[in-house]
């Protein structure tokens, strides 16, 4: 090696020992006839003196020498003179003088500065990835990375599971969204597609008896890309045989909780994570990932406002459609513009607009047009359903059910944001379950799963299919995190009628299935055992226990909202050549 040691290892024991270094210049100081020169590698920073009175050439040579320069330094390690000692820095007891200064290669003045922290706007950091890696912060996050995979790595090989590759060229999995296509050149007009996930292949995998499968998968999908989304990403991709959902709860949670411990820069709120059903979640926070970080509930007021003389609220109750409402601690003053500005969001979530009431600070007298529609006993249930106080402001909905979820849910989590109640420093879990089969609006005429085809109702629901689907209830379960959907898992239809039955309802004419499952359909009848999995995201675990707001900071070479790699500019034109052989004929290209 170009070293004996790293930049973040030499210590007082060290002092008098010749050492060689290697690494990059962070800063150079010249003092006027000695210049300090930070070193720093992967695992931290070396001060350097280089003195003009041990050296002139060395010294000359460092004058030369800027920021980023790559060196090599020979020096002996020195104890830095009392009260020179820099605490902040592991390394900060001892300095090492130099003896011998080679530059392994100059540098560039860098685009933004890599020693410090400083805000650069996120498409230079983009183009110039591979210098914004160096940089401390994402060092750490893709080292936490490294750490949170070989946790999961050791974690589920002591517990029986085995590793299994599956291919990247296959065929389309929908898991709702498109496809990323590849053609095929010796097949023209035939197309592989890029798996949103290995789903097929690891139930194919429970067929084939290896009843312990995982991998650390990366999936492909052309989606609307948004902070928690990327368009290929990883997950830890899980299938069981002979099991049932809890036991599948049980391990995340074992795994999880043991990650958490060992890697996570952010500690978990507790190691228990509370199940709560699909209805409890949408009732209680209007939404299937609820951040239990804070409360902000959802309260049904249906029974009070629908005798009021507020016609809204009186149809809507009449129709046997919700009127709830959240109560903000200390918001009660707020102007008419925020007001519109929290209006603003509950119709961009389906809402006609935004009833509110205020709690006057002082008196407790409540305010707002909607107020005189309700009688003084009304407005006392509402107070007491609501445990509403002075000062305090209301978010009244009433609509259809999903609508009045969609908005309160979204008004619910501006509030939390607004009133400082994430606390960026706990991670807080929570499994939803018992989902419906079916998403609630049908789709082109037909039932939308709620999941993805493979999953299974549950078994006492089997019999709704016929009457009833809407009601059916499935063994699909999702854990989330601070808000977050972190992983999808189901118990799955392992026997064949039920899973044409499953598909009929969503629409594919059994031609259509047994075009693009013939394969799973066949070997269903094989011998399928009964199985189920799940998979973690693992970009979203990573970014919460890294405490990083956006997933591309835990992804070595992420693409940007638009799916495009500034570095590389990808995706990017290809040779008429190719296209050709592709038997490819492009009809329009961007400017
Ligand atoms: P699902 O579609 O719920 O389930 O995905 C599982 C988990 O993957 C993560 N995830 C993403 N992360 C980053 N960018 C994306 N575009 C993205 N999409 C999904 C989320 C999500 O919870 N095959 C099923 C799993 C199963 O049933 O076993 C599946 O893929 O954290």
């Amino acid at each position: 090696m170009l070293k004996t040691h790293s930049c973040g290892e030499l210590r007082g024991e060290h002092v008098g020992q010749v050492v060689k270094l290697a690494g990059w210049v962070s800063r150079r100081r010249d003092m006027g006839g000695v210049i300090f020169i930070d070193l720093r590698d992967r695992n931290g920073k070396t001060q350097v003196v280089i003195d003009s009175g041990r050296s002139q050439e060395n010294f000359d040579l460092a004058q030369q020498i800027r920021s980023e320069y790559v060196l090599q330094i020979t020096g002996e390690v020195v104890r830095r003179l009392a009260g020179q000692e820099n605490p902040n820095l592991p390394t900060g007891d001892i300095e090492v003088t130099a003896t011998e200064v080679t530059v392994l290669n100059p540098a560039k003045t860098p685009p933004f500065q890599i020693d410090r922290e400083t805000a650069v706007d996120e498409s230079l950091r983009l183009k110039f990835r591979y210098l914004d890696l160096r940089r401390e912060r994402l060092q750490r996050n893709i080292i936490l990375r490294h750490k949170a995979i070989k946790f999961i790595r050791d974690f589920l090989d002591q517990r029986d599971f085995v590793e299994i590759e599956t291919p990247i060229l296959f065929k389309s999995t929908p898991e709702g969204a498109r496809d990323y296509l590849v053609p095929s050149r010796v097949h023209p007009g035939k197309f592989y597609a890029l798996p949103q996930s290995p789903q097929q292949l690891k139930q194919l995998l429970m067929v084939a008896g290896y009843e312990r499968y995982f991998q650390i998968a990366r999936c492909f999908r052309d989606e609307d890309l948004r902070a928690d989304r990327q368009p290929e990403f990883t997950q830890l991709d899980m299938e069981i045989s002979f099991v049932e959902r809890d036991d599948i709860l049980d391990l995340i949670e074992a795994l999880m909780v043991g990650m958490v411990k060992e890697v996570s820069l952010v500690p978990l709120a507790s190691a228990q994570f509370p199940r709560i059903s699909y209805r409890e979640a949408m009732e209680r926070f209007g939404t299937d990932r609820p951040d239990l970080r804070y409360g902000l509930e959802l309260v049904d007021i249906s029974d009070i406002a629908g005798k009021s003389a507020f016609r809204v609220f009186a149809e809507n109750a009449a129709a046997g459609n919700p009127v709830k409402a959240i109560r903000v601690p200390g918001c009660g003053n707020y102007s008419r513009k925020e007001v519109s500005e929290l209006e603003e969001i509950a119709k961009a979530n389906g809402a006609k607009g935004l009833a509110t009431m205020a709690l006057d600070p002082d008196t407790g007298e409540m305010k707002g047009f909607i107020t005189k529609f309700f009688t003084v006993d009304q407005l006392i249930a509402l107070t007491e359903r609501l445990e509403a106080e002075p000062g305090d402001l209301l978010l009244f909905a009433s609509d259809e059910k999903l609508v009045v979820y969609a908005v309160l849910g979204a008004l619910r989590e501006e509030m939390g944001r607004r009133l400082g109640l994430k606390d960026t420093n706990e991670l807080s879990f929570c499994w939803v379950i018992d989902f419906p089969l079916f998403e609630e609006t049908l789709e082109d005429e037909h039932y939308a799963p709620s999941h993805h085809m493979f999953t299974a109702p549950k078994r006492a629901h089997i019999p709704l299919l016929d009457t009833d689907p809407h009601a059916v209830l499935s063994e699909q379960y999702d854990l989330v995190c601070n808000g977050f959907e972190v992983a999808g898992g189901s118990i799955r239809i392992h026997e064949r009628p039920l899973q044409r039955k499953i598909m009929e309802l969503i629409g594919f004419s059994w031609e259509e299935a047994e075009e693009q499952f013939g394969h799973m359909l066949e070997a269903f009848e094989y011998g399928a055992p009964p199985h189920g999995g799940i998979a973690p995201g693992i970009d979203r675990i990573v970014a919460l226990m890294a405490g990083e707001p956006n997933i591309r900071e835990v992804m070595a070479f992420p693409k940007t909202a638009q799916a495009t790699d500034l570095m590389s500019d990808t995706p990017s034109y290809v040779a008429q050549k190719q296209l050709d052989e592709l038997q490819l004929a492009v009809l329009s290209q961007e400017e």
